[in-house]
């Protein structure tokens, strides 16, 4: 049954993939709201005889790009991505995101660093004043030694939980595993970008900060939205 937030997420993706141009090198994002994007583009693939490629930030999302009818090259094949579209779990007032809810962390943020430009499609639930207080930030560790890279992490101020899927550790598309992390909210997300960054078995975060062009907030009336640049 479709909801409104459903119709958010539609607008948002729809209205993403018209920033698609023939002959882009496109990068794919994973979520509920990335698979409008991904159907929208598949569309004007067909309908437009458009030449497209895609990179998928994920298994789940190349399953998708597949039955949309679009290419694909993995991203060592392609010497530029012109554009990617993407989900994200949190979105603040200055573009900084948290993302990771979907465990696809590492390659989203490989290849949002490596676009020509990124564009966040997300519902109305998503906009937040400050990061990190309805959404855990997620955290890419290693398989190995799970509590005492932790144990580090938990020394910057937050609780964590180790991720599960259908109660076994869950095990993202890399092989790694995902820490949930609980701040009460990221006074300074630069700072703390940094301080990840530097703990031994820390692969990736869910921090995209001054990463982002644009970010389009659907609606819930017609094909509504709304963009901040
Ligand atoms: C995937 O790892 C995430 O970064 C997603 O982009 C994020 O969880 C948004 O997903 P939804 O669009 O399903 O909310």
């Amino acid at each position: 049954m479709s909801t409104d937030r459903d119709l958010q997420k539609k607008n948002a993706g729809y209205r993403a993939a018209e920033y698609v141009e023939d002959r882009m090198v496109v990068g794919l994002g994973t979520g509920s709201t990335a698979k409008f994007a991904i159907q929208k583009i598949g569309d004007r693939i067909q309908e437009e005889d458009l030449d497209i490629l895609g990179i998928p930030t994920s298994l789940e999302t190349a399953k998708r790009a597949k039955a949309a009818g679009i290419d694909m090259v993995e991203l060592d094949e392609a010497n530029k991505i012109d554009l990617t579209i993407d989900g994200a779990d949190e979105v603040d007032p200055e573009k900084r995101l948290i993302k990771g809810g979907g465990g696809a962390l590492l390659r989203e943020k490989i290849i949002a660093y490596n676009s020509k430009r990124y564009i966040i499609i997300v519902d109305q639930s998503k906009k937040v004043e400050k990061l990190g207080i309805s959404f855990d930030l997620p955290v890419e560790i290693l398989p190995k030694w799970n509590e005492g890279i932790a144990d580090c992490v938990r020394r910057l101020g937050c609780e964590t939980e180790l991720r599960t899927y259908q109660e076994e550790v869950y095990r993202t598309d890399n092989g790694n595993n995902i820490l949930d992390c609980d701040f009460g909210g990221i006074d300074e997300p630069e700072e703390l970008s940094k301080e990840l960054n530097s703990i031994p078995g820390v692969l990736e975060h869910g921090l995209f900060l001054d990463i982002t062009d644009k970010v389009v907030i659907g609606k819930e009336e017609g094909k509504g939205f709304e963009e901040l640049d």
